[in-house]
């Protein structure tokens, strides 16, 4: 499958810990990806780990000898350090961690390391009071000054025993880590603020009326911004989605309160992306009470009135102030897709509409993928076929950061066609 990794060069350095017993997994998952991984260990980690099998597992030799001419002349250490994409320690142990900060190099790991100009992960594991030790504590400070990139160590069940932190974190943490430096930060410096999920409105204290919306596409969104490195805040409708590390997340209910989040938050907003499925209209009364069959008979009348609409206000919004964020907004419909969503987008006064057509299969509301176009003031537009919602996603922040930087449209470039569904 051809992904973000296919074709990365990643050296997998391993140091010697009990937790190197992992690394053959975090091996194989980055070769799944279609990552090319070159294996550097340490002598202390070929007790833990057999070069056999991660020989099998990377599929090449295995380099653990700086005085080797055989392995020298295969694979020189300066040039394995040049021309890797990315180098990942994992596990590095306390004595690893402090053989980086002072720059030793008594061993093939160590030395690659000292002459590695480019990207390096490290992710510690070990027991939790070397993790505590002053002495690691210095090195992680030191190490991180010098631009080295940590991933963990997690909290959890130790190979000593304890529960505490010291847990090489899982091998997708890693990667995904991994991923986030090698991705650019076009983004970067920019606050965008997303609206997600379904709105919530109250008729009595037990009962409410919503949508199907999963929030699914907004998180898809709010992820991209982050790993492109914008401050993101994503203000969500009640949604069953877990939570992103590094943004501000704000929980509402009711389109109302969506609203005023809004309000609090779009003066200091570079984007604002408006991706929640908010309920047109609201209960006029909310009952107090639960509503009673008994006391209402056969026939219930719920008297709604409209919400305020949260993308047209802030767009009013700006107007006024005459400055405020690039506006993106969705358009779910039904047929004649393209032509309703130019009109309410105009309506809207919006920059940026995404349109998706929901009665097609995949699309929309509660599935992991969709097909959307991206139209733009000047009657331009941007589709893409059938792809994941965080393929999307990621497209759809591409966009938003070359509008940003005033490339517009016209310049995006095609993603390789198996990114778009996996
Ligand atoms: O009018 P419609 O609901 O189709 O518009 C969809 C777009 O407007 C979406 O971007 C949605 O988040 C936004 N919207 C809003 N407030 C509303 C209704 C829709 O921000 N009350």
């Amino acid at each position: 499958m051809v992904g973000f990794w296919h074709d990365k060069r990643v050296v997998v350095g391993i140091s010697g810990g009990i937790a190197a017993y992992k690394a053959p997994a975090l091996i194989r998952r980055f070769r799944e990806q279609g990552a090319e991984v070159t294996v550097v260990v340490t002598k202390a980690a070929l007790e833990f780990v057999t070069r056999l099998t991660l020989q099998t597992v990377s599929d090449r030799p295995i380099y653990d000898d700086l005085f080797s001419l055989s392995q020298e002349q295969d694979m020189g250490h300066i040039r394995l350090a040049q021309e890797a994409d990315l180098v990942v320690v994992a596990p590095a142990t306390a004595n690893l961690l402090a053989k980086m900060a002072n720059g030793l190099a008594d061993d093939l790991l160590s030395t690659l390391l000292l002459a590695r100009l480019g990207p390096v992960l490290v992710a510690p594991a070990m027991n939790g009071a070397m993790w505590r030790h002053p002495a690691t504590c210095r090195s992680v400070e030191t190490l991180k000054s010098d631009g080295i990139a940590f991933v963990g160590p997690g909290h959890g069940s130790l190979a000593c025993g304890d529960v505490d932190t010291g847990r090489l974190v899982d091998d997708t943490v890693i990667i995904e880590a991994g991923r986030r430096i090698l991705e650019p930060n076009i983004l970067a410096g920019r606050t965008v603020l997303i609206t997600a999920g379904p709105t919530r409105e109250a008729v009595d204290p037990v009962r409410y009326m919503t949508n199907r919306s999963s929030g699914k596409m907004g998180w898809a969104i709010a992820k991209a911004a982050v790993r492109a490195g914008a401050e993101v805040t994503l203000i969500h409708g009640p949604v069953s989605q877990p939570p992103i590390a590094g943004i501000q997340m704000i929980a509402v209910q009711s389109a109302e309160q969506m609203y005023h989040a809004v309000q609090d938050h779009w003066q200091v907003s570079d984007v604002a992306v408006f991706a929640a499925a908010v309920a047109d209209y609201r209960s006029k009364y909310q009952a107090t009470e639960k509503i009673k069959k008994e006391k209402k008979g056969n026939q219930l009348s719920v008297e709604m009135i409209q919400n305020p609409d949260i993308l047209a206000s802030v767009a009013q919004w700006r107007k006024e102030a005459g400055a405020g964020p690039l506006l993106m907004g969705f358009a779910a419909e039904t047929g004649q897709a393209l032509e309703k969503a130019q009109r309410k987008m105009v309506r809207k006064g919006c920059d940026l509409m995404v349109v998706n057509d929901v009665a097609e299969p995949g699309v929309g509301f509660d599935v992991d993928t969709n097909r959307v176009v991206v139209l733009d003031q000047a009657g331009r537009n941007l589709s893409w076929p059938l792809g994941t919602k965080n393929w999307i996603g990621t497209q759809l922040i591409n966009v938003v950061a070359r509008v940003l930087n005033g490339q517009g449209m016209d310049v995006m470039t095609e993603a390789p066609p198996d990114e778009r569904v996996k």
